[in-house]
């Protein structure tokens, strides 16, 4: 098993290109199951996730190609030979529930193993069934699969949706482009990989209404067409680096870098003590002082701030001047970076959902542990502004996340290579 070796030091500057949205391509992916034309997607990262979702795909019977290095995914979903997605792909990543609602729309019928990912809480699918049920679907559960069958066609409904869920939306969307007559999804998710979703689908024939609010509107065509569009930006890669020069000093600007995609994460960087430009090409950023300040961050559904940041953030408020309280409101147990950020000297008291985060001066390097994807990276970031080494194990996590992530850091002057095998 790979490890990163982090050297601690001096202040990064230059440029940072971001991906295509991981979060984008994996539900992007699932909608070629819904047309007999191809469906090619342009500017797709190189992530672990990215191929598991291709290896599910074509175990389904689609036909998917990496081109250009990646870049560009050709996918034709022509015959659906195979009905089933199996669990030995499907525990590897919790977004193989998306295949759910495409294969039902167009074939009407699916089944799909109960899914795994990251370990952060219970994570469970309940939303994406009952949103399904609304549609007409009939669901059973059996041996660690659904069964899902609409005999006669998925048919509009109203979804009601307790919670905002991104992936449950993503998969009623997607069906309700099929369904018989028109679907009305209240307390939609409104992230932009949502927005995205439904530029895809438009582009595809679907007629969809209020994307990036609260209450979309889906009037159910017979057959959807060929479509090409690229993945939007990765908000999550861009906070991410975004962080690096906060954390280490100097200025850093984040190529392909949109404020509308992080509006609420830029707002409490802006309040800690940081300056965020829009360029020509993308966003810079530069620590005004020598320390940034400490500020309270509250996780939600967007556009507020994003849990899928929440760990990054924590490791720069464990240098900051003052006490930081960080609450995690959209998944139970994802504070499992604090153990390993306290292992590097920081002073972090978790209780429940609630981390509270005394700054101190600086952290010093340690061996640390990647517990899941965002907390792999929160780890370089710490380590990147500690005193000495840190080796961070448990590197796959981040490759299911960030694509070269040494050799982007690597080009803005950080000390940090990648270790085979240890
Ligand atoms: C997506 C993102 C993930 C991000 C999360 C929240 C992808 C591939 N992953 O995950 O990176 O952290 O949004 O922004 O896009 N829930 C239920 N029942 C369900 C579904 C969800 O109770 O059927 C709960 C979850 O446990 C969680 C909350 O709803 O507490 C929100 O989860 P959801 O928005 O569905 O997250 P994902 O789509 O899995």
């Amino acid at each position: 098993m790979d490890s990163i070796l982090v050297t601690g030091g001096g202040p990064l500057n230059g440029q940072i290109p971001i991906a295509g949205a991981k979060n984008a391509c994996l539900t992007l992916m699932p909608a070629t199951l819904l047309s007999d034309e191809p469906l090619t997607l342009t500017n797709a990262p190189r992530l672990s996730d990215i191929a598991t979702m291709t290896m599910l795909l074509q175990s389904l019977g689609a036909e998917v190609s990496s081109l250009q290095g990646g870049q560009v995914l050709a996918m034709s979903s022509h015959d659906l030979n195979n009905l089933t997605a199996d669990y030995d792909i499907v525990r590897k990543m919790r977004a193989s529930i998306l295949v759910l609602g495409p294969m039902l729309a167009r074939a009407g019928q699916a089944v799909v193993s109960l899914p795994g990912g990251c370990a952060i809480g219970a994570r469970p699918v309940d939303l994406h069934l009952k949103a399904l049920e609304a549609l007409g679907a009939e669901m059973e559960l059996k041996d660690g699969y659904v069964h899902a069958k609409a005999p006669g066609g998925l048919k509009g409904g109203v979804v009601d949706f307790p919670i905002v869920s991104v992936g449950a939306t993503e998969n009623v969307l997607m069906a309700a482009t099929l369904a018989k007559g028109t679907t009305v999804i209240n307390n939609a998710a409104r992230e932009p990989e949502i927005v995205d979703l439904a530029h895809c689908l438009q582009k595809m024939g679907a007629q969809i209404e209020g994307e990036g609010t609260s209450t979309l509107t889906v009037q159910g065509v017979d057959r959807l067409h060929g479509a090409t569009h690229p993945v939007v930006t990765d908000r999550i890669e861009l906070g991410t680096y975004m962080l690096a020069p906060v954390i280490c000093g100097g200025e850093v600007e984040l190529l392909g870098g949109r404020l509308d995609l992080v509006g609420a994460f830029v707002e409490k960087l802006e309040q800690c003590g940081v300056d965020v430009t829009e360029t020509k090409s993308g966003l810079l950023v530069k620590r005004r002082g020598d320390r940034v300040q400490a500020v309270d961050v509250v996780t939600e559904p967007f556009p507020g701030f994003p849990t899928d940041l929440q760990a990054q953030m924590m490791a720069l408020l464990c240098t900051a001047e003052g006490i930081s309280v960080l609450e995690e409101k959209i998944f139970e147990n994802r504070f499992m970076h604090a153990p390993e950020l306290i292992r590097m000297g920081a002073n972090i008291d978790v209780h429940g959902g609630t981390a509270t985060v005394t700054g101190v001066e600086r952290l010093k390097g340690a061996p640390v542990m990647a517990t899941d994807l965002r907390a792999s990276v929160s780890l370089i970031l710490a380590g990147l502004a500690a005193e000495g080494e840190t080796r961070v194990s448990r590197v796959y996590h981040l490759d299911r996340g960030y694509e070269r992530v040494v050799s982007k850091l690597e080009a803005v002057g950080a000390k940090i290579e990648r270790i085979s095998g240890q």
